[in-house]
C-alpha cells in the first residue's frame, strides 16, 4: 500500500489549479445511462471513484471512448446487462447512483447494496422509497437491490425526511423520464445537484428548481445526447484553502468558485486569513499570522459541509484557542481525531462534538488514513507538525484528490509518495 511523507514546517506559497468535482462527476456519469444518444463528459477528475463509475458503466456493455483530456463520451446502445456488482460497489458507495437511471431507462436494475462504511451506516432507504413512490417493484435479496418498473416510471411527489444528496440525485435522474409530473420535497441543494440538473436539461429534461428545497421534474419520453464539462471541486478547493491557512501561507486556488463556498470561506476569514475572490479564482494569504480557532456545525448546503469537518479539525490544533466542532451528518466522522492526537492534537471528543485546544505545535508520527477527507486532514496537519509524519493506507485520498502530491508540492510542501 502506497503512503504519505511529510517533512512538515514548510509555508505553503503558490497556486494550485482545482479538478473538476467528484461529487458532481460521479451522479453525471451515473446521468449518462439516461440517453438514447452518445453524451460526452468532461473536466472529469483522474481519481480511482471516476475510474469505478466508468468500469460499472463499461460492465453494462456500454461504450465508452476516453480522450487524452479525458473526456469521456458514452454511448448506451450496445448496453446488454442492468448490473453492478458488489466487487465494485463495496469500493465506493455513490455506486448507487446507476440504480435510478438504469430503471428509468431500460424498466430493470440489480446494484448491489452498499455496506456500512468507516464513517457511520449510511443506508439507501431513502433512495429505494422514492423509486417505489414512483411505481418501481423493489426487492432486496442477497445483498442485491432488485428493481423493476412495469413501463415507464411515474411522476411523484417525494419528501425526503432527511436531505440526502445521492438520494435526491437518484430521483432527479428517475423522475426525468419518468411519465408525469414529479415534486422532490426537502430536495438537498449542494451546488453539485444544480450540476446535474444542467447536465440532464442539456439532454433534454425539464426541471426547475434545483438548488431549492423543492425540485420540479416533467418526465419526457427520452434523452439525446450532449456534450458537459463537470464543475469545479469545491471541496478539493476548501482543502487547499485550509492547508495554506494551517502553514500560515498563502495560496491561489484557480478554476474555481467562490459562490458555492460562502460558509467554508466565512470561516477562513474568522481564523484570520485574507480571502480575495475573483470569477474563477479563490485567494487566501494569512501573512504569516496564527490561524485563531473557529467553530462548526456541519449541515447540508448551504451551512458548513461535513466533507470540510476534518480539514477544519487540523487548522483548529494548531489555531489560537479553542475550537468546537459539531458533525450532525454522519455518525463516527472523527476518526481522524484519534490520528491528530498522535501527532500531539489536544481533542476531546464526547459523541459527536470535538472540543480542540489549539497548540502551537504538532509532532511528526506514524498515521493511518481512514477514509477521504480524514486522510485530507492528516495530511494539512502533516505540513504542520515539525519532523516527519508517514500516512498509511493513502488510497483514500486517491479517491478524492487529484495529484494532491504533486499540487502541494509546487507550493513548496515536502510531501513524497512511497510506493508499497
Ligand atoms: C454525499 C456525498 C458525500 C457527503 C454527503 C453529505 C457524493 C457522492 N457523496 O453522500 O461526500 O459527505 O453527501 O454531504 O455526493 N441517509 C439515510 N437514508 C438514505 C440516504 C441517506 O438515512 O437512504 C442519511 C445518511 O446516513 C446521512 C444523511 O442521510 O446521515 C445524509 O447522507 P447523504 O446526503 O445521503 O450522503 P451521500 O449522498 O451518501
Amino acid at each position: 500500500m502506497d503512503k504519505l511523507i511529510i517533512e512538515g514546517g514548510a509555508c505553503l506559497n503558490g497556486e494550485v489549479r482545482i479538478s473538476g468535482a467528484k461529487n458532481s462527476a460521479l451522479p453525471i456519469l451515473a446521468a449518462t445511462l439516461l440517453a438514447d444518444e452518445p453524451v460526452t463528459i468532461c473536466n472529469l477528475p483522474h481519481l480511482h471513484d471516476i475510474t469505478t463509475m466508468l468500469e460499472l458503466i463499461r460492465r453494462t456493455g456500454v461504450e465508452l471512448t476516453i480522450d487524452e483530456k479525458l473526456s469521456v463520451e458514452v454511448d448506451t446502445s450496445t448496453i446488454k446487462n442492468f448490473h453492478a456488482p458488489y466487487e465494485l460497489v463495496k469500493t465506493m458507495r455513490a455506486s448507487i447512483l446507476v440504480l435510478g437511471p438504469l430503471l428509468a431507462h431500460y424498466g430493470e436494475a440489480e446494484v448491489s447494496l452498499p455496506g456500512g462504511c468507516a464513517i457511520g451506516s449510511r443506508p439507501v432507504d431513502l433512495h429505494i422509497r422514492g423509486l417505489e413512490a414512483m411505481g418501481a417493484e423493489i426487492t432486496v435479496d442477497a445483498g442485491y437491490i432488485h428493481a423493476r418498473s412495469n413501463g415507464r416510471l411515474k411522476g411523484a411527489k417525494i419528501f425526503f425526511d432527511i436531505v440526502t444528496v445521492t438520494g435526491t440525485e437518484n430521483i432527479l435522474m428517475a423522475a426525468a423520464l419518468a411519465e408525469g409530473q414529479s415534486i422532490i420535497e426537502n430536495a438537498a441543494r449542494e451546488p453539485e445537484i444544480v450540476d446535474l440538473a444542467n447536465c440532464l436539461i442539456a439532454m433534454g429534461a425539464d426541471i426547475k428548481g434545483a438548488g431549492t428545497d423543492t425540485i420540479t421534474v416533467n418526465g419526457v419520453e427520452s434523452l439525446k445526447g450532449c456534450r458537459y464539462s463537470v464543475m469545479p471541486d469545491r471541496i478539493e478547493t476548501g482543502t487547499y484553502l485550509v492547508a495554506a491557512a494551517a502553514t500560515r501561507g498563502y495560496v491561489k486556488t484557480k478554476n474555481t468558485r467562490a459562490d458555492i463556498l460562502d460558509s467554508v470561506l466565512l470561516k477562513l476569514t474568522e481564523a484570520g486569513a485574507k480571502i480575495e475572490t475573483g470569477d474563477d479564482w479563490i485567494s487566501l494569504d494569512m501573512e504569516g499570522r496564527r490561524p485563531k480557532s473557529v467553530n462548526i456545525t456541519t449541515a447540508p448546503y448551504p451551512a458548513f459541509p461535513t466533507d470540510m469537518q476534518a480539514q477544519f479539525a487540523a487548522l483548529n490544533a494548531v489555531a489560537e484557542g479553542v475550537g468546537h466542532i459539531k458533525e450532525t451528518i454522519f455518525e463516527n466522522r472523527f476518526m481522524h481525531m484519534q490520528e491528530m492526537i498522535r501527532l500531539g492534537a489536544n481533542i476531546l471528543i464526547d459523541g459527536n462534538s470535538a472540543t480542540i485546544e489549539g497548540g502551537e505545535h504538532l509532532k511528526g508520527a506514524p498515521v493511518m488514513a481512514t477514509d477521504l477527507r480524514a486522510s485530507a486532514s492528516l495530511v494539512i496537519a502533516g505540513l504542520v507538525a515539525s519532523g516527519e509524519t508517514t500516512i498509511d493506507r493513502i488510497y483514500h485520498i486517491d479517491r478524492g484528490y487529484e495529484c494532491i502530491e504533486e499540487k502541494l508540492q509546487m507550493m513548496g510542501a515536502k510531501i513524497r509518495r512511497i510506493p508499497g
